[in-house]
């Protein structure tokens, strides 16, 4: 894939697959200093890569905050605002685990039971589209050589699915939860911060150091169990989509 170096600061663009013909731009700094090129460098590199790659669906995810003049640019370069990820951060030891929690865990058993109770914990998430194939999305995370069955666990309340959790713990100690919700019968009840504590639990027992988590910035429940769970807020992403 082709690369744009920024002029006088060392940085580049790179265009980088996400999915079948989609696109996103990753900006690469050289020292891991954290000064960032000026907005007119990236929208003059940007102008670049979609006069050479306008034809693919292009995405870019950028910090709010810091990218301020440049968010502003995106509308005119043809760019639609996708949605907006609140992100946090917490090391793995300073969260609560899971004890005196009214829910029953156990480790999923099939890919089809999993991504049953994956459908049907993921209604009403903003973020999820109910056409979409669970199967497959349960297929994915199992590509991640690190995922194991326990990984995914299903908690039940008298017997009847409440709850779902998958994390997912990297060999350097970076975690984060791929999913969690909660059953539609058995939401407005306090639970969403025993499953959020079941996936630290998991997280510390898989050697977890530092919990990046994220919700769309919609997702106003799932904002509030991560507010309660004691989880600095790091930034907010804006995703952006050029078709
Ligand atoms: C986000 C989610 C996990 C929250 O779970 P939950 O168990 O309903 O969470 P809580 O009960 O702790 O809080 C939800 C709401 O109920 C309220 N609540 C909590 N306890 C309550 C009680 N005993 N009685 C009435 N309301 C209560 C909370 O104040 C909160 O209010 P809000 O939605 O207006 O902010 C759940 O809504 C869900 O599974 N959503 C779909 C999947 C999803 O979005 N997952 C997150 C993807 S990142």
């Amino acid at each position: 894939m082709k690369s744009y170096p920024l002029r006088d600061t060392g940085f580049s663009v790179d265009l980088v697959p996400v999915a079948p013909n989609v696109f996103g731009f990753k900006l690469t700094h050289p020292d891991n200093s954290f000064l960032f090129p000026e907005a007119s460098e990236w929208i003059a590199n940007l102008k670049r890569a979609i006069l050479e790659n306008g034809d693919k669906e292009l995405h870019l995810r950028l910090d709010k905050q810091r990218f301020k003049d440049l968010l502003a640019e995106l509308p005119v370069l043809g760019f639609q605002l996708k949605h907006e990820r609140t992100e946090f951060h917490s090391p793995v030891a300073d969260l609560p685990d899971d004890q005196g929690t009214p829910i029953s865990w156990k480790p999923m058993e099939s890919l089809e039971e999993a991504a049953k109770a994956l459908h049907a914990v993921a209604i009403g998430d903003p973020d999820y589209d109910p056409n979409e194939d669970a199967l497959e999305g349960i297929k994915y995370y199992f590509g991640d050589a690190n995922f194991k069955a326990s990984s995914l666990q299903l908690g039940f309340i008298d017997n009847k699915l409440a709850a779902l959790v998958i994390v997912q713990v990297k060999p350097d100690g970076w975690s984060r939860i791929t999913y969690m919700g909660v059953h539609p019968d058995f939401r407005k009840r306090g639970l969403g911060k025993w499953v959020h504590r079941k996936g630290f639990s998991l997280m510390k027992e898989m050697g977890g150091k530092n919990y990046f988590g994220g919700t769309v910035s919609t997702n106003q429940s799932m904002l509030k169990v991560f507010r309660e769970s004691g989880c600095r807020e790091l930034r907010v992403l804006q995703e952006w989509i050029r078709k």
